[in-house]
């Protein structure tokens, strides 16, 4: 049995993984031409339609409007579904801050729904509990790229009246009984932020079918229409970049499924860690990979267990902390005066501090272990990662009384 690095043992790897993105020839010919057009500008140029027009067809939807990334593409969204003053929008804790700060940006206010811990995405029972007549909208969030309950959240936003705006920023190209992530609430949001399974380094982009929601999306972009309205607008080089990265997406996705379907066999059976399943109605795009760690059954906090992976040369970054114990949401000052929160228009009253999300508290504090399984990683630093965890789960007890000590 080989010495765990921690203790100073050989590391399972020693060289980096491989760098995610990369680009190729096609996307820095995309470049040069927007260079050589002379125009980078979408009020003049053409790639940024063009980059909609090829968004939408691979989403199935009538439209699709891009912006400078998925925080705007999630406020574009609220506004045009007039969430504003005095609204409530259910969010998940268990989210990127974006989620929520999206809907205080449009003067309303977040209320926080637990999850449900099949697939980390909003919980329709907790949802049902938290609507109000103040209730505007709710943002489900498609968690690593694990498509939500759909079916039942859908259901509940269709008896009390309430519009669904998707957060696909984790979910590019993911299906749900046939219809892709994005397509199925009345808005789909998505998120071209560099790591993001599709990565333009950055840039956002809304999708609907409803006409007359695409129109104030395009107006509140761009400096049109009679509401609010901003410059929102993305760069013709992130749309050319778009063009060329969107053909590539399917077959990256393969590779994550691949990469994924490798890790979940390997992990069967794994005495301190279950790979989190899809839903059966489902197909996941894997932005990271989850186990859901059991610190009973391995006798050791997740943050040292994490400690002694890494020591082998396996990356398992911490990203994501109960959103609704944020010191914005915590201190309810986001523009000071308590505004929208206090805002004498808002009937409601929100103790986020007092709150409690078990699922989404214990999926942040102790259960989650999230890995990238993106290309060009592919079945040798799989088996890394997997000689990693083996490694530390045969000399479990060993590292146990390491940092006992230390
Ligand atoms: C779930 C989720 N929603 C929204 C966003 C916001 O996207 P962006 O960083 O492009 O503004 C992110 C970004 O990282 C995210 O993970």
């Amino acid at each position: 049995m080989s010495t765990p690095a921690l203790l100073g043992g050989k590391p399972v790897r020693e060289k980096p993984f491989p760098a995610y993105p990369q680009y190729g020839e096609e996307e820095r010919s995309a470049v040069l031409r927007v260079i050589e057009s002379n125009v980078l500008c979408s009020e003049v140029g053409k790639e940024v339609a063009a980059f909609e027009h090829a968004f939408a067809e691979y989403l199935g939807v009538k439209h699709a409007v891009a912006v400078v990334n998925g925080t705007t593409a999630l406020h574009v969204a609220l506004a045009a579904c007039l969430v504003g003053v005095a609204d409530e929008v259910i969010v998940p804790p268990y989210t990127f801050i974006a989620t929520a700060s999206a809907v205080v940006n449009q003067s309303a206010v977040p209320i926080f729904a637990d999850i449900e811990p099949k697939s980390l995405g909003l919980d329709p029972l907790e949802v049902e509990k938290k609507i109000t007549d103040r209730t505007k909208a709710m943002i489900p969030v498609h968690m690593n790229g694990y498509p939500c309950d759909m079916d039942s959240l859908l259901a509940v936003a269709e008896k009390h009246g309430i519009t669904v705006i998707e957060d696909c920023s984790h979910a590019h190209g993911a299906w749900h009984r046939g219809r892709r992530c994005g397509a199925m609430g009345r808005i789909g949001t998505f998120s071209f932020q560099h790591k993001k399974n599709m990565s333009l380094g950055e840039g956002g982009i809304a999708v609907t079918d409803d006409d007359e929601l695409a129109e104030r999306m395009r107006g509140f972009r761009s400096f049109g229409g009679t509401e609010m309205v901003y410059n929102y607008r993305m760069s013709e080089f992130h749309a050319a970049i778009g063009v060329e990265r969107l053909k590539k997406l399917d077959t990256m996705n393969d590779v994550r499924r691949a990469n994924a379907a490798f890790l979940d066999k390997s992990f069967d059976g794994y005495p301190f860690a279950q790979a989190l399943s899809l839903r059966p109605e489902c197909v996941g795009v894997y932005y990271n990979y989850v186990l859901r760690y059991d610190e009973e059954a391995a006798r050791l906090p997740r943050s040292e267990f994490i400690r002694a992976v890494e020591a082998e040369g396996v990356p398992l970054p911490l990203v994501y902390s109960p959103v609704h114990l944020k010191q914005v949401f915590v201190r309810q000052n986001a523009y000071g005066h308590g505004h929208p929160f206090s805002h004498p228009a808002y009937g409601g009253k929100v103790s986020y501090a007092d709150e409690s999300h078990p699922v989404s508290e214990a999926t942040c504090g102790r259960v989650n272990l999230e890995m990238k399984v993106h290309p060009p990683s592919g079945e040798a630093e799989m088996a890394d990662i997997v000689r990693a965890f083996e490694k530390i789960a045969d000399n479990i007890d060993a590292v146990r009384n390491h940092l006992g000590r230390s």
